[in-house]
């Protein structure tokens, strides 16, 4: 089968790594966070429950998926959203062909009334510029990328509502440079989720959307911090300025963590068309979209 060409399908790339691992509380920050909280300088959010949401309004317009906006809400029930603020703790289930944008590094229900601390900054200098910079160049090499804005917004052991000691750590970074933006979801130590939850992002009519594979799951939950599309434990990277979903998704290389149970020859195209095709089912039923097209990049056969 070889290599195939960059065509309108989503590439993928497939690391053979356990889905389960064992669960370690982190005193530290984790070390993917971006910079953030008091020592960062950030700016508190007011939220106390559902009801306060802080709008920021951006040093520069972010595109999102085609659309140019100049605020952004931070609401507490770990998403952003454009137009309006939102009070939504009761999840609803990407693709939503609603008539807002969304961006949930973690949606689910969050009470920082007794734990936790919601925060965030926006920069449009200095090292996390730097940083910003040389991430997206990593994960998406060809685009000779310049960041000059990032906004970070970091949900610090934050307590799921009604589940009182939980503690739950994660973060979105927003970034923007010339015509180009990307969304970067960081996930440090996370509780199980007793209450509905979900991570991705949402579009007006759904045009693009995305669920990261499991995080429907509540049980799931504590495994984002070892799971990623990019080969760096804990965090996803998104393009998401272009109108049309084809021209991120070509950039969007999904990275899947799964156990092989029994041995087959991989190399042998039929074997790895049926293992991609059950890959696939298994992706949709996590939550992928049904439209995902699997590319078969690269394998390395080693001894068993
Ligand atoms: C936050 O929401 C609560 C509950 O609705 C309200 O009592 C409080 O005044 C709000 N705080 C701010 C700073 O808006
Ligand atoms: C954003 O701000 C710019 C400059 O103030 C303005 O020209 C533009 O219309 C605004 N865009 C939106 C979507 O509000
Ligand atoms: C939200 O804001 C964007 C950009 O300003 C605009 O195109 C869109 O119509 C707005 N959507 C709603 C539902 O107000
Ligand atoms: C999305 O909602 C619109 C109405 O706003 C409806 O016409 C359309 O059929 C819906 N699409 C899907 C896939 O549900
Ligand atoms: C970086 O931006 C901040 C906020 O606009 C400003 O206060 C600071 O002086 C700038 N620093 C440099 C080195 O340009
Ligand atoms: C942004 O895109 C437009 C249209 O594709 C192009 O004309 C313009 O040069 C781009 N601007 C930057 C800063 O890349
Ligand atoms: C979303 O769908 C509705 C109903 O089909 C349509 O009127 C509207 O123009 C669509 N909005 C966008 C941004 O595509
Ligand atoms: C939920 O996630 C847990 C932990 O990863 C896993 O053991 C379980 O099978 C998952 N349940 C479903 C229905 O996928």
């Amino acid at each position: 089968m070889g290599l195939s060409p960059v065509s309108q399908y989503l590439l993928m790339f497939i690391s053979i790594l356990s889905l389960t691992g064992r669960v370690t509380k982190a005193q530290t920050a984790p070390v993917i966070f971006y910079p953030f909280g008091s020592v960062a300088g950030d700016t508190v959010n007011i939220a106390v429950e559902d009801e306060n949401s802080t709008r920021i309004d951006l040093w520069r317009p972010f595109v999102f998926f085609g659309r140019t906006y100049n605020k952004t809400y931070v609401n507490s029930n770990g998403h952003l959203t454009f137009n309006q603020s939102s009070s939504e703790f009761y999840v609803k289930y990407f693709p939503i062909n609603g008539s807002e944008d969304i961006i949930a590094p973690l949606w689910t229900d969050v009470d920082v009334s007794m734990n936790g601390i919601i925060s965030y900054q926006q920069y449009s200098n200095g090292s996390v510029l730097t940083q910003a910079t040389q991430d997206i160049n990593q994960y998406f090499p060809y685009l000779s990328f310049t960041a000059t804005w990032v906004l970070v917004a970091t949900w610090d052991r934050v307590e799921y509502f009604y589940h009182s000691g939980t503690e739950t750590s994660f973060q979105v970074v927003l970034i923007s440079g010339g015509n180009l933006s990307f969304i970067l979801m960081n996930y440090g130590d996370c509780a199980v989720a007793y209450n509905a939850v979900q991570a991705g992002y949402d579009t007006v009519n759904s045009t693009a959307h995305f669920v990261i594979p499991g995080s429907i799951n509540g049980s799931f939950i504590p495994n984002l911090m070892y799971s990623s599309n990019v080969n760096v434990p804990g965090r996803w990277a998104f393009r998401v300025d272009s109108r049309s979903d084809q021209n991120n998704l070509q950039e969007n290389i999904i990275g899947v963590q799964m156990r092989v149970t029994s041995f087959s020859d991989l190399t042998e195209s039929e074997n790895i068309e049926t293992v991609l095709e059950k890959l696939q089912q298994e992706l949709v039923k996590s939550g992928l979209p049904g439209s995902v097209k699997l590319k078969f990049r690269r394998i390395q056969k080693t001894r068993p």
